[in-house]
């Protein structure tokens, strides 16, 4: 090993550091281990949870303290734990969030008020996010609502929308009020709707929230400051087994380590090697730590410059700079100003505390953000080696040599000291831009610095261009200059006419090949003419009046500020305090979750002997399998087993529908990320290594299908097509009032970023037995498929499910395939088997929601009635049928949404391809084609030059219409909340803003839409899955155990439940307790999905605890004094059975169409309001206003939760979640670097949700409706809106009519759709014969 250092007497090897005030003195630190994997296999402390393991979820946020060795000041910092190395913990302070509070002893108010406020649903994310607000407070026990919702943005939710808990920590910022009790004593949050109903805004109550107490937070460990570390040595080595952990004291000693070992890697942030040793598997055999040089900390600055050492965190890097501009000249802080706006954009707060200026430098990305400004802003580079001492270099883009692997033009042996930043002098002008899939936290699509320098004499208003710089990111392999640009503007009068010479010549200056990686072509050179055409109007801005129509491509996004409001209607004022049903209760757990005392799979402790699995994958997508050698992964120390089809002893195929997918390869590879087998081995790390070190080699390789195209043509597809025919199509079309049109759309995926990952411990027993504690939607299918894998009948297996961290579909159907592998591995080896997926693992090869490519023809009259639908759609299934036919099924069944269509020709298709299988996902198989309907609702619309909401409204369904497949629809309320939402959102005036501002803003726009939502709830075709079961438990000291079919991932399933169960018993829901799922208590239950869990397993609750109440009432009327625990008692003695099972089976209703018909539906509308960047595609919700029928609410908490949580998971798929694959069937989308779900900064501006009153429904338990999936597609107003927008951008492009615009409306599509002249005439078109770097399934 290259790390063999001599170890002297002044150094240690043993780390010293804290975790929540206790002492941890480490002396056999491993260095490849990270702080989260110590945290939670070390000392168990499991709150801190594993997301996606590179930065990128905030899932693992602890806060580290430390003393600076260089000002002796204690920082406060929050950073995420998995990309910490162990070693770099020695000297800090660590609070995870078990050290603050716990329900055992006293919540921290920040787990207070996340849990009161309802801002944890699965919960998986919830301490880490609980650990970004406990560390704002702790550097600022009073922030601002913008520090706040800043800080935020690096913490990811999946669920809950994170509208409940930007409100619940907004109690404690500053400008937080609590205005009081009203002027009646009420609430000031309740009044009276106008119908007379009382209704409520108020989801929580703040004086009911412990007061904040900043001063009982616990202090730094003394034994931690600096003044006491100094007296004992703290040069550090720490030797692995594979790699050396080095953290020299001095800059001679760090000079001669990089000159012993030139290759030897700097530790700063780690988040550039620490990302290259998890996921590309590289060894570095002697990491360095700058952390005690102080050279490297050393900040300065004069009259003329700033000099910032290199291992200065961005974070401090951006404080110093905030001052400085305080105190300098406006036009010589430009510079900073440029780099102050560049790093509130750049990753999140965790990533901004660790990453390094000069580690950026060195990390040498392309994608770089500071780099280009720094390149631009004509810093210098000082560097340092042992033999060659300092020397000092201009950073220009030249610097960057490029591939391979991003070098940079200085030697192994230097180290970079320190970067010096110039001022911007009194002509001179500097700004950055920027345009990501996502504002917050994303790497560039391209960026650029550009920087110029004007003469000063301004005879005749003319300035010409003295020097400048031009510096872009993202746009080659390298940050790179545009040299020819810059030498064309030298010595030019700085006016319009520079602008189309620049044009051309920057796409001349950063070609991009067709197949480029990165992809986007277009609309990357799109993007810096539309960059300098803004920096054009900056400057000049600053130096002369502009022309009004362009003031708007100036101003950049900036961070607004979230409101919102929440509208239910409250329980009659006779209903029993001790009846929760239809109050805001919080969700059951919420505590546990706030605490991180909740525990998931992979938080259950060690089970005697477990061994880990690791996957061996596919890295072809249709092929043979040759050979597998796994002689190199089973020589490994501690690695036991290799696991294949060849050991499955019961069955190998399995499926949700049909058994076509197998667990282990047999001899055939069908997709890239299909398991060819699985090692066991000691550790995960070592399972995950093992794995990568079994090879395995393919022939007869076959061109797979990837998109829905290439399917068509091949003519590959599962089952038959799905035909449906309502009158007659072809005479509507012949009818000469109908207008006829054509069109096409695609409907992209999603990928479900259910927080925690697939997740499994198998553990064996005695006489076939198999315990299996699973992270699963569908218990009873995991244990069938176990059970079938392993040959042995279902008593044989019990499948446990205590909680899931979000599932969205995406554990309904795969979860038992992967649960089956662990449980053949522990059958095969008989030792308890585990595993949890690495996210990127997860992501490639679970399947998502599928996408849809329709074309149809369409009649309507003038007037905008519709008279016709004709449609051909195809789905991408993947390459297992898994449930893509039901998924056809349902879209043809859904393909009407709200409006009647008296005509109608369906045909549907699931097409074979060799991608990951897609699944089921919130809203299958109804929002993906409703997308489509109203995408043509809109385009009717354009084509009658009506407005749309009129069209929508003309033909919308109400009470007594018949359905295409003739189910009648009752009670529709959906003309009610559309009407209510349009009052609500004040429609007529904001679109008459809208028009207001489209008028003044050539390069801004602002667009409005309403779209209703209809949801048939039940599990159509499958009837015998509409059946839900319960059992209850009355123990002899009153207190009830509650089971049902039903799984609770974040839902507020079981929160209901017991509302339910308490509601019919009349206790107290304090008395009740429900533990788990699973499957030897509630049996052959259904999945939990489609929206029917609620009822069905409600329902089955109602029946168990009727039950039981009646059996206790001849004991309720003997001793009405009594009280429930007497009557248990009584009953007990009595020999009365105290338990009882509840059985439901819903309705089926059979249609005069001879199929089975919705439950009943769900309907709701949304109007939202937003604004675009024509010259980017960047875009924000300014409002969403939703009104929804969730019947008699069950909870009013839990049912907003799950309309906000459903709203924002679809904005994200209509917006800016993008899966991509590579022509090879590689998937590109693998983790939230490569896939964007919303933040926090993305939600509407202003969110409100109004639950519809006086609604009861007639079917639902309790009065109530279904509410999982129907909001979801509601987020459509936000795609429809944005439509809107680009239409007032067009027309201001003279471009006119109805136009294409598919799902999702990326940045790209939005800006490229904007048809602007740059868009039109001055980018290159790519070669459509090259292959591109990614294409669309
Ligand atoms: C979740 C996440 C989000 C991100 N978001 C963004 C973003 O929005 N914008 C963006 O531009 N980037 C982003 N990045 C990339 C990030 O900026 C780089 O990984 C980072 O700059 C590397 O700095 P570091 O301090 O972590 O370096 P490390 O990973 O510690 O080191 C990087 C390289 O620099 C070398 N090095 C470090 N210091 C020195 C020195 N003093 N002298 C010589 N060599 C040295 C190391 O040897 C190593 O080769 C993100 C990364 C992550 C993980
Ligand atoms: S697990 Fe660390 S950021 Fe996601
Ligand atoms: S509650 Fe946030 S991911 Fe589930």
């Amino acid at each position: 090993m290259e790390g063999n250092l001599s170890v002297a007497s002044d150094v240690t090897s043993i780390l010293i550091f804290f975790v929540n005030g206790q002492k941890v003195v480490l002396k056999d630190a491993n260095p490849e281990q990270t702080l989260l994997q110590f945290l939670r296999n070390n000392l168990r402390l499991c709150g801190t949870k594993l997301g996606c393991g590179e930065g990128g979820c905030g899932a693992c946020t602890v806060m580290i303290s430390q003393c600076s060795p260089h000002d002796q000041k204690v920082r406060h910092q929050a950073i995420n734990a998995c990309l910490v190395p162990i070693c770099a913990v020695d000297g800090c302070a660590v609070v995870t969030v078990e050290g603050i509070g716990s329900t055992k002893t006293r919540l921290h108010a920040v787990q207070e008020r996340i849990a009161k406020c309802h801002g944890s649903q699965c919960g998986f994310c919830t301490p880490g996010i609980v650990m970004s607000m406990y560390t704002l407070l702790r550097n600022n026990p009073q922030p601002s609502q913008a520090e706040m919702e800043g800080v935020l943005a690096g913490n990811l939710c999946r669920c809950t929308g994170y509208r409940p808990i930007l409100e619940g920590f907004k109690t404690f910022t500053k400008e937080f009020c609590c205005k009081g009790p009203g002027a009646d004593g009420q609430c000031c949050m309740t009044m009276k709707d106008e119908s007379g109903v009382d209704v409520s805004t108020a989801l929580h109550d703040v004086s009911k929230f412990a007061p904040y107490d900043p001063t009982q937070e616990p202090i730094f460990p003394p034994e931690l400051m600096i003044s006491k570390r100094s007296k004992t040595p703290s040069r550090l080595i720490v030797k692995g087994e594979r790699v050396c952990w080095n953290r020299p004291q001095s800059l001679e000693q760090l000079l001669s380590l990089k000159h012993q070992y030139p290759r030897a890697q700097i530790v700063a942030g780690n988040t550039k090697i620490g990302l290259e040793m998890k996921f590309k598997n590289h060894v570095y055999p002697v990491l360095i730590s700058p952390s005690e040089i102080k050279e490297l900390h050393t900040i300065q600055s004069s009259e003329t410059e700033l000099t910032v050492g290199a291992a200065v965190t961005l974070t401090e890097f951006g404080h110093v700079m905030e001052e400085l501009i305080k105190t300098l000249p406006e036009y010589k802080s430009r510079v900073l100003v440029a780099l102050t706006d560049m790093l509130q954009w750049f990753g999140s707060q965790q990533i901004r505390n660790v990453v390094t200026v000069g580690g950026n430098v060195m990390a040498a990305s392309p994608v770089s953000d500071l780099n280009p400004l720094l390149a631009a802003a004509r810093s210098r580079l000082t560097f340092a080696s042992k033999e060659g001492g300092e020397r000092t270099i201009a950073f220009t883009s030249d610097f960057f040599t490029g591939p391979p692997n991003q070098k940079v033009a200085a030697r192994e042996d230097e180290v970079l000291l320190s970067i010096t930043i110039t001022f911007t002098e009194a002509n001179e002008f500097l700004y950055w831009f920027k345009q990501a899939r996502r504002r917050d936290g994303d790497a560039a699509i391209a960026s650029a610095a550009m920087r110029v320098k004007l003469s000063d004499d301004a005879s005749e208003g003319k300035r010409t261009v003295e020097d400048c710089s031009l510096v872009f990111g993202a746009m080659a392999a390298k940050t790179k200059s545009a040299p020819k640009t810059e030498q064309l503007l030298i010595g030019q009068e700085w006016s319009n006419d520079i602008l189309p010479a620049v044009s051309k010549s920057l796409v001349d200056d950063l070609p991009l090949e067709s197949g480029a990686p990165g992809g986007m072509i277009e609309y990357r050179h799109c993007l810096v003419i539309s960059f300098f055409f803004k920096f054009f109007i900056s400057v000049t801005n600053c130096i002369a009046t502009i022309a009004v129509e362009d003031a708007s491509a100036v101003p950049k996004p900036e961070r607004l500020l979230s409101k919102s409001a929440q509208i239910y209607q409250e329980v009659p004022s006779d209903q029993s305090a001790d009846d929760t049903v239809g109050r805001p209760i919080a969700h059951l757990r919420a505590e546990h979750h706030a605490t991180g005392e909740a525990v998931y799979i992979d938080d259950i402790p060690s089970v005697e002997g477990q061994l880990y699995m690791g996957r061996v994958t596919s890295t072809e997508a249709r092929a043979k399998i040759k050979s597998v050698d796994t002689s190199a992964a089973l020589a490994m120390q501690g690695v036991s087993h290799y696991i294949s089809a060849a050991d499955v002893p019961g069955a190998n195929y399995m499926g949700p529908v049909v058994d076509d997918e197998p667990l282990f390869a047999d001899g055939k590879v069908f997709v890239i990320g299909q398991t060819v087998g699985v090692v066991l081995a000691e550790t995960r790390e070592l399972a995950q290594r093992a794995a990568h070190a079994v090879r395995v080699e393919y022939e007869d390789r076959e061109t797979p299908i990837i998109t829905m195209e290439q399917a068509i043509d091949a003519e590959s597809f599962y089952g038959v097509p799905r035909e449906v025919k309502k009158g007659d199509t072809d005479a509507a079309f012949s009818d000469s009032a109908t207008i006829i049109k054509e069109g096409e759309m695609r409907v992209g995926g999603q990928e479900h970023f259910y927080l925690e990952t697939q997740a499994s411990l198998a553990v064996p027993g005695e006489e076939d037995e198999m315990t299996l504690y699973t992270s699963t939607q569908h218990p009873a299918s995991s244990q069938r498929m176990a059970a079938k894998a392993l040959g042995v009948p279902q008593n044989r297996v019990t499948c446990h499910v205590k909680r899931v961290g979000g599932a969205f579909g995406g554990k309904q159907s795969h979860s038992g395939i992967l649960s089956s592998m662990a449980v053949v591995a522990a059958k095969v080896s008989g030792r308890p088997v585990r595993f949890m997926l690495d996210r990127d693992e997860d992501m490639a090869s679970t399947g998502q929601r599928h996408p849809i490519l329709a074309k149809y023809k369409i009649g309507f009259t003038k007037n905008g009635k519709l008279t016709a639908l004709d449609i051909k759609f195809y789905v991408n299934g993947g390459w297992t049928m898994s449930l893509s036919t039901a998924f056809v099924w349902k879209s043809a069944s859904s393909i009407d949404h709200c409006y009647h269509w008296p005509n109608l020709t369906i045909h549907g298709r699931a097409c074979r391809t060799n991608l990951p299988s897609n699944t089921a996902f919130r809203g299958f198989g109804e929002v993906e084609i409703a997308m489509l309907t109203e995408s043509i609702m809109t385009d009717v619309a354009g084509w009658c030059s009506l407005p749309v909401e009129e069209v929508r409204e003309k033909n919308m369904y109400q009470t007594g219409d018949k359905t295409f497949y003739l189910q009648k629809l009752e009670n529709v309320t959906l003309l009610r909340c559309w009407k209510e939402v349009i009052d609500r959102a004040n429609l007529d005036k904001l679109k008459a803003d809208a028009v207001q501002f489209n008028k003044a803003n050539r390069w801004k726009k602002r667009g409005v839409a309403v779209v209703p939502t209809k949801y048939g709830v039940g599990f159509v075709p499958v009837p015998e899955s509409s059946q839900g079961a319960a059992f209850i438990v009355v123990y002899v000291d009153g207190s009830v155990l509650l089971t049902h079919g039903g799984v609770e991932m974040g839902q507020g399933l079981h929160t209901k439940m017991i509302q339910i169960c308490s509601r019919v018993l009349a206790i107290p829901t304090s008395k009740i307790f429900l533990s788990e799922t699973s499957t030897n208590t509630v049996p052959n239950t259904t999945p939990t999905a489609a929206s029917a869990s609620t009822d069905l397993n409600g329902y089955a609750v109602k029946d168990a605890a009727e039950k039981i109440r009646d059996r206790l009432e001849p004991y309720r009327t003997k001793n009405p004094d009594g009280s429930w625990d007497d009557w248990v008692q009584s009953a007990f003695q009595d020999k009365v059975s105290l338990s009882a099972t509840g059985m439901y089976g819903a309705p089926t209703p059979m249609l005069e169409s001879g199929r089975i018909g919705f439950q009943y539906f769900t309907y709701g509308a949304a109007c939202s309001h937003v604004e675009i960047d024509t010259l980017t595609g960047d875009w924000q919700v300014l409002k969403t206003d939703i009104v929804m029928d969730v019947g008699n609410s069950l909870n009013p908490a839990i049912d907003i939760g799950q309309i906000e949580g459903a709203f924002v998971q679809g904005m994200g798929y209509f917006t800016m979640e993008e899966t991509l694959v590579s022509p090879s069937g590689y998937a590109l989308s693998r983790g939230p670097g490569t896939y964007k779900i919303p933040c926090c900064g993305d939600i509407p501006k202003e969110f409100n949700v109004a639950l519809l009153r006086s609604a009861p429904c007639d079917k639902g338990i309790c009065s109530s409706k279904s509410v999982g999936e129907p909001p979801l597609f509601l987020a459509s107003s936000v795609f429809y809106a944005i439509k809107d927008a680009i239409t007032a951008a067009r027309s201001d492009a003279g471009v006119t009519g109805v136009f294409r615009l598919d799902s999702p409306a990326t940045v790209e599509r939005i800006r490229m759709a904007c048809a602007d002249h740059v868009a039109r005439t001055q980018v290159p078109p790519v070669d459509k014969q090259a292959t591109p770097w990614a294409i669309q399934p």
